[in-house]
């Protein structure tokens, strides 16, 4: 079809975009072409703000010389090195760093660093060091995944498998011995709620149901996100990420947060298991690790997960596991650096700061025309309208579509409007992200 929109505009056909409409996309293409801190610019020369920190990753802004200049001068040192029966420094720097703001005490910190290159990955690794842990101490019969309706693990078969997305499940097979736990979106009880919402703790008793069910002796792990972003934001009730904590330990089953959009101070916190005072087994990030600049993520274990499986010869690999970019070392320089600007210009603790400020303009929204319900935590908001009666989705695109147009990128699921800005967002560019999705839900209609 070779589709070309504008002179000196590149030709679309060959990228097969992930997660797009691609014919849709291609007849009417959005293209960004630079970014500096809170702004993206298109190619027509629009400056949009963003609403989103670009997939919920860049938390310290665009454009940050700091990160660029790490990783130059580290292509330049050491471009690549392997990881397996190998080492370069700035891979154990690296994991020095992350495990000094490791969430947990003793042999629960979870200072234990694996290395992948994305969410998804970090998810496949996690479920495997899950089953790898529970064949180490004896317990091999446990081979069970339990994850959650409306959860998002990433892509690969793990992840679908233990996700709760139905789009992203069924035209793929998937690991067999997995289940789920009911989701907690229950807007009977909980609606416009700022912050955890009271009612649901309950819910995570649905694991004491799948005990039963299974067998405790057969479940190896659960995996939840302590927020979940991409199923339209959904915010733990209070209590209930400490009943799954309570429940796992009573069962032996390992308890994973996917903290892929969560960790790095979405919530006002270093990662979402200090803002909710829960440690689980194992955590998994990505995305704001390196504020979004090199692909990599990483796996958080506990030194009790990490040392059951140190045993066996000296000479024996302890997991058949690992990426040929494990560690890479442009990937631990950018993780150094985002650190570095994360903890100087006090990132960790802004979305806390600013969390105020945000609720109340977001929480504005209420009587915007087709609103049915707000949900926000930290930096985060989600604002659910109601589908149009013909399309689910529809709704919500249009308004992605005007606010676009109109100088703010947001990011929809569904008919929900999910927000999360870089940390470094302003009280009036918050002003604004309300301000525009305002109008547009007026125009909509
Ligand atoms: C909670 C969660 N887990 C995993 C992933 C997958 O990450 P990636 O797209 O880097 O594979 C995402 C991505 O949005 C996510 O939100």
């Amino acid at each position: 079809m070779n589709i070309v929109n504008k002179p000196n505009a590149p030709v679309l056909d060959s990228f097969w975009m992930p997660f797009t409409a691609n014919r849709q996309f291609k007849q009417a293409p959005r293209l960004l072409v630079s970014a500096e801190g809170m702004h993206y610019t298109t190619d027509d020369g629009r400056k949009v703000l963003d609403g989103t920190a670009g997939l919920w990753c860049v938390n310290a802004g665009h454009g940050r010389e700091r990160i660029a200049t790490s990783v130059g001068e580290q292509l330049m040192r050491l471009d690549y090195a392997p990881s397996f029966q190998m080492g370069h420094p700035i891979a154990f720097d690296l994991a020095e760093r992350l495990a000094e703001i490791a969430p947990g005490e003793g042999d629960a910190t979870l200072d234990r660093i694996f290395y992948t290159n994305s969410g998804s990955e970090s998810v496949d690794t996690a479920l495997k060091i899950a089953l790898a842990y529970q064949r180490a101490i004896g317990q091999s019969s446990r081979t069970r995944l339990i994850g959650r309706e409306r959860g998002y693990h990433g892509v690969g078969f793990g992840g679908i498998s233990v996700g709760g997305i139905v789009n992203n499940r069924r035209v793929f097979s998937q690991l067999p011995g997995t289940d789920h736990l009911r989701h907690t979106h229950d807007p009977e009880r909980n609606s416009f709620v700022k912050g955890q919402p009271e009612h649901g703790a309950d819910l995570a008793d649905d694991l004491e149901r799948l005990v039963a069910l299974h067998g405790a002796e057969t479940i190896a792990a659960c995996i939840v996100e302590p927020v979940a972003g991409s199923t339209g934001v959904l915010i733990p009730p209070k209590g209930y990420l400490e009943r799954l904590r309570e429940i796992c330990t009573k069962h032996g089953i390992l308890l994973i947060f996917d903290e892929v959009i969560t960790g790095f101070g979405r919530l006002g916190t270093p990662f979402a298991a200090d803002r909710i005072g829960v440690v689980p087994d194992l955590m998994t990030t990505a995305k704001g690790l390196t504020n979004g600049t090199v692909p990599m993520g990483a796996v958080f274990a506990s030194r009790t997960v990490h040392d059951a499986l140190m045993h066996g010869p000296e000479a024996a690999i302890e997991l058949f596991h690992g990426y040929t970019y494990s560690g890479h070392p442009a990937a631990c320089a950018a993780a150094i650096a985002s650190l570095d600007i994360y903890q100087q210009e006090g990132l960790f603790t802004r979305a806390a700061e600013l969390e105020d400020a945000w609720q109340t303009a977001i929480h504005g929204l209420k009587t915007k025309p087709n609103v049915i319900d707000i949900r926000t935590m930290g930096l985060v908001a989600g604002i659910e309208l109601s589908p149009r009666p013909d399309a689910v989705g529809k709704r919500g695109y249009e308004v992605f579509l005007d606010c676009y147009q109109n100088g703010v990128m947001v990011r929809v699921t569904a008919d929900t409007i999910a927000l999360s800005p870089p940390l470094i967002v302003e009280p009036d560019q918050i002003e604004q992200i309300a301000a525009t999705i305002g109008e547009a839900l007026d125009r909509v209609g």
